[in-house]
């Protein structure tokens, strides 16, 4: 069955917003963050007019209410991800200090001078400046898998890096650069083989097919609600279990302790150890709804439906000259970079502004990736299942026309 866009669209108001040009909004800035739908929008608020209160705290009917939503959203959560039974979700506030998490709690106390940590060219400054501090700590080193000239992970590269001595392999499992769809299962089970842990960086891959990502082989999983069509400052760390019960927190306050006492405090066992303090109530209760969403809609579908984009965006965008993309794996999540000689990227993006289009541009918070490439940033489009065919013809159209202003 074709996948209706136009029925999708219905569901997300803002991609009806027009921009200060009078045009409507062409929304290719997904990568950074999605738009949300209605269901989310909705249970948004009606969290606050009807079920808001502090969790795990008061003996009353409406923190009871909101308690049982929170955990009952934790369990979709896991369910979303066909988390088995070993794993725990902690929920946090993105992607970002899942990762932190990862690096600091499992790192302080399982690296020591002489272990490696195992990263890849193509990771985003979440993925690298947790394990600069924890390396700087512990003195173990940072070794990095390279990238072929495609922007596919280099596994002759990978495997000659990977060790006796790696203890933890950290990677994405899609590049927020070059789009690049990493093969997780056989870089985890190399991981597994040199006895290493895997921690898989899913900020980007998520929005798109996560649901297919077994988490059987991966220890860790770190995620944004925002990417996801949720609510922002809310994601979670997917994990196994007994390493989480082993890792020392690393933020400390109240409804993550057991007993506090002058001699000393104990902990609580995950989650709850690494959810110090009042968490993001509202954005985790609706992250399952979010979740929900996804869930509802044809995915196999809606992964076609991008795959036509990207197939359309890609062609269009190698017909002009002097353009050049940069990633261009056969996996791929529908994320286009791309650099024009002599025109600076900034400009292409202020520009598109005035044609209402949103993309990014910059280095896209992975300067080692463009050290890489040699490039200070690029211009990067990146769509999701909302976007149309005639959006991508009208962003190519009005490219042709900025670029023939600009040079
Ligand atoms: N990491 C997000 C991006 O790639 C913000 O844009």
């Amino acid at each position: 069955m074709k996948f209706d866009v136009e029925k999708i669209r219905e569901d997300f108001p803002i991609l009806s917003e027009k921009m200060a040009c009078g045009r409507p909004l062409v929304y290719f800035d997904n990568a950074a963050t999605a738009q949300k739908p209605r269901p989310v929008i909705e249970a948004t608020a009606q969290f606050y007019s009807q079920d808001n209160a502090n969790i795990h705290r008061g003996a009353y009917e409406l923190s009871d209410r909101a308690t049982s939503m929170y955990e009952k959203s934790r369990e979709d959560v896991k369910n979303f991800l066909h988390a088995a039974a070993e794993y725990e979700a902690v929920f946090t506030s993105g992607a970002t200090e899942s990762l932190n998490i990862v690096a600091q709690c499992w790192g302080a106390d399982n690296l020591k001078p002489g272990d490696e940590i195992l990263l890849s060219e193509m990771e985003h400054h979440a993925n690298i400046v947790p394990w600069q501090f924890m390396a700087e700590r512990t003195g173990a080193k940072i070794k990095v898998a390279k990238i072929t000239p495609e922007g596919e992970l280099d596994m002759d590269d990978f495997r000659a890096k990977l060790g006796g001595r790696t203890k933890i392999v950290s990677i994405a499992h899609a590049s927020n650069v070059l789009g690049t769809i990493n093969d997780i299962s056989s870089i985890a089970a190399e991981a597994r083989r040199a006895g290493a842990l895997i921690s898989v960086d899913a900020a980007q891959s998520s929005p798109h097919f996560l649901d297919n990502l077994e988490c059987a082989d991966i220890d860790f999983l770190s995620l944004s609600s925002h990417k996801c069509f949720g609510p922002t400052g809310s994601g979670a760390l997917v994990a196994r279990k007994k390493l989480l019960d082993n890792m020392r927190p690393w933020k400390f306050g109240g409804d993550m302790i057991e007993d506090v006492a002058w001699s000393g405090t104990t902990f609580r066992p995950s989650p709850e150890r690494f959810e110090a303090g009042t968490p993001n109530i509202s954005g985790n209760v609706v992250f399952s709804q979010a979740c929900a969403y996804l869930s509802k809609i044809d995915r196999m579908a809606a992964q076609e439906h991008e795959d036509e984009l990207l197939e359309a965006l890609t062609e269009g965008l190698l017909e002009f000259d002097g353009l050049k993309i940069f990633g261009r794996a056969k996996n791929k999540v529908p994320v286009v970079s791309f650099a024009v000689e002599g025109v600076h990227y900034n400009d292409i993006s202020s520009m598109l502004n005035n044609y209402a289009i949103a993309v990014r541009a910059g280095h896209h918070c992975a300067e080692p990736l463009m050290g890489t490439l040699g490039l200070m940033g690029t211009c990067r489009v990146s769509l999701a299942f909302y976007n149309t065919m005639e959006e991508v013809e009208y962003f190519l159209r009005s490219l042709r026309h900025i670029l023939s202003v600009l040079r």
